[in-house]
C-alpha cells in the first residue's frame, strides 16, 4: 500500500475530533476528518484545495498551521457556509493562510459531457497552485463532482493526491471514479477506503497526462441529468 495512506491509517486514531465542534451529518464524517488530518501529516502537504467548505476547512487549517508556505483555498457554492467556515478558521488558534471563495455551479461541456462545474476565473487554480492535496466534498444534492477532477487536475502537483468523500455511493461518486479511471488511465492511482466514514477514495496523481477523450457512451444521459440538476438548483433557495 501507498506508505502515506498506510501511515495515515496507522495514526488517524490519535487525531481528536471534538464532538462539541463537529456539526453533524452535513460535515465530513469524524473518521474521515481523522484520516484527512493524519494524511496531511503523513504527506507533509502544504497547499490544499478543497471543494465544499465547512468543518473540514478547520481540520485542514489546524494541520497546516505553522508550516512555511502553507495555504488553504476553500471553494463553496454557498456564501453562508463559506462565511461560516471562514469564521471558524479565523476564530480558531490556527495561523494557516486560508482563502474562501464562493463559486456557483453552472453547466459546462467537458468533451461531449455537460457537467455542473464551479464557476471560477479561468486559470485561477493553476495560478494559485500547485496544490499537494485536493479534497472533494461538495454539496450532496448538486452532482457537481465529476467535473471537479477535470478542473483541479492541472493544478495538482505531480505526486499530489485527491481525496474524494462519499465514495461508497453507487449512483454518483462510484460513477465519477469510473469516468476518471477511463479518462486518466495510468496517470492516476486510486485507493478505495470503504470502511472510513461514508467511504473515501485517495487518488495519487502519477502523470500530467489526461484526460483522454471522455467516454461518449453515457454522455447524453449524463448531460440530461446535469440539466435536471441545474434546473433544480435554480429553485433551491440559498441555504
Ligand atoms: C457535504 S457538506 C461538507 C462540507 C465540508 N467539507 C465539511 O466538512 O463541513 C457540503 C456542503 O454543505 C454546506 N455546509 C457546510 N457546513 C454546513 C453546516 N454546518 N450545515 C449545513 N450545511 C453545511 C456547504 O455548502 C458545503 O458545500
Amino acid at each position: 500500500m501507498d506508505p502515506n495512506i498506510a501511515s495515515a491509517l496507522a495514526e488517524m486514531d490519535k487525531i481528536n475530533v471534538s464532538r462539541l465542534e463537529h456539526p453533524g451529518p452535513s460535515a465530513l464524517e469524524p473518521a474521515s476528518c481523522r484520516f484527512l488530518a493524519a494524511f496531511i501529516r503523513a504527506t507533509g502537504a502544504r497547499k490544499v484545495l478543497e471543494f465544499g467548505s465547512g468543518f473540514s476547512s478547520l481540520m485542514i487549517a489546524r494541520e497546516l498551521d505553522g508550516e512555511e508556505g502553507n495555504y488553504l483555498l476553500s471553494i463553496d457554492t454557498s456564501a453562508r457556509y463559506s462565511g461560516l467556515a471562514r469564521e471558524g478558521v479565523e476564530s480558531s488558534e490556527s495561523r494557516a493562510k486560508a482563502e474562501f471563495r464562493v463559486a456557483p455551479l453552472r453547466p459546462r461541456f467537458y468533451g461531449m459531457r455537460l457537467l455542473l462545474s464551479y464557476r471560477l476565473p479561468k486559470g485561477l487554480l493553476e495560478a494559485l497552485g500547485p496544490f499537494d492535496l485536493v479534497l472533494i466534498d461538495p454539496p450532496h444534492h448538486e452532482y457537481g463532482c465529476e467535473s471537479v477532477l477535470y478542473d483541479a487536475f492541472p493544478a495538482l502537483a505531480p505526486g499530489g493526491y485527491v481525496i474524494l468523500d462519499d465514495a461508497n455511493r453507487e449512483e454518483s461518486e462510484k460513477k465519477y471514479l469510473r469516468s476518471w479511471q477511463a479518462g486518466y488511465g495510468d496517470a492516476i492511482r486510486p485507493v478505495f477506503l470503504e470502511g472510513i466514514g461514508n467511504g473515501l477514495v485517495v487518488i495519487e496523481k502519477l502523470d500530467e497526462a489526461g484526460p483522454a477523450p471522455l467516454p461518449a457512451a453515457d454522455s447524453l444521459l449524463v448531460s440530461l441529468q446535469t440539466l435536471r440538476s441545474a434546473g433544480r438548483s435554480l429553485f433551491r433557495r440559498e441555504e
